[in-house]
């Protein structure tokens, strides 16, 4: 008889699901049994990718386009699920863009707080009370290795991912005791169409080399699954994340704007 696989009946709802970490990772929760609803822009590679998970591991995946950086668009995307138990939430969705604040578009700005933040929140704030009711489920973050220390050079980046470090464990704190998991996942310098779209592919933090986002997504998988609050991927990463609280602020932010720096 076939093993019953661990989200056998259960659905994940994966944000920036049509490339890099968020399909490595819908890749993770398909391979062990769970459905699957897919957000992100691009219908088209978001039909691709449910048709590949669809034919290699039997999910029921819907598509769900989506640009969550619309105010509003998390909480309308819900409304479109209704009542669809989601077990998982996966808010994977991201971007950053490089350079010096005062010589980046305010509109790129703010949009970066509005889907790296904002939807993040409101996509959690559907979902938590029905996993807590539930006593089940739980929600995993994508924030970054960037969450632990102020960016120069890439500030709101940075910032936005510091929010998602601090809200997450807070709301593992909250859900002690629940059975509802909480996990961060904070990559390194990982292989996606990230880079190119921050304007990030030529500085020296990428020639220290790169984790490929399947890595990157097995990590953060096994890590929501066994409930950890927080993971760093990769031991120099994970050595550079807890030792910043222990470094002067000075060096900390000259050793980031060098390695920011092509
Ligand atoms: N790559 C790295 O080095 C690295 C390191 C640390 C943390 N991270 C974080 O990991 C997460 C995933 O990044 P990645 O490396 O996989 O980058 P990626 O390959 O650029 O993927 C980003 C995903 O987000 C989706 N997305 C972007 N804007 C969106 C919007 N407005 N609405 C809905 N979906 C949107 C993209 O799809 P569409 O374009 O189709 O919308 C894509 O599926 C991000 O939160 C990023 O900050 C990345």
């Amino acid at each position: 008889m076939a093993r019953k696989r661990k989200g056998t009946g259960q659905t994940a709802l994966i944000t920036g699901a049509s490339g890099g970490i968020g399909l490595e990772l819908a890749r993770c929760f398909a391979k062990d049994g769970y459905d699957l609803v897919l957000v992100a822009r691009s219908g088209d590679k978001l039909q691709a990718v449910a048709d590949s998970m669809s034919n290699q591991y039997h999910a029921q995946v819907s598509v769900m386009p989506c640009d969550l950086g619309v105010i509003g668009a998390g909480a309308e995307l819900a409304a479109r699920l209704g009542d669809r138990p989601i077990d998982v939430l996966v808010n994977n969705a991201g971007y950053g863009e490089a350079g010096p604040f005062a010589a980046t578009d305010s509109k790129s700005q703010l949009g970066m707080i509005d889907l790296n933040i904002r939807a993040l929140v409101e996509l959690t704030h559907v979902y938590w009370p029905r996993m807590l009711k539930r006593r089940h489920g739980g929600v995993l973050n994508v924030a970054s290795t960037a969450a632990f220390q102020p960016g120069p050079f890439m500030a709101i980046y940075y910032a936005s991912k510091a929010f998602v470090l601090s809200f997450s464990e807070a709301l593992w704190e909250e859900a002690r005791g629940t059975g509802v998991h909480v996990s961060c996942l904070c990559p390194g310098a990982t292989e996606s169409d990230f880079h190119t779209r921050a304007g990030t592919d030529k500085v020296r933090l990428l020639r220290m080399g790169q984790m490929s986002a399947a890595k990157v997504a097995r990590l953060g998988y096994r890590a929501f699954r066994t409930n950890r609050r927080v993971k760093v991927t990769g031991l120099r990463n994970t050595f550079m994340a807890w030792s910043v609280p222990f470094s002067p602020r000075p060096v900390v932010l000259r050793l980031v704007h060098y390695l920011q720096s092509a």
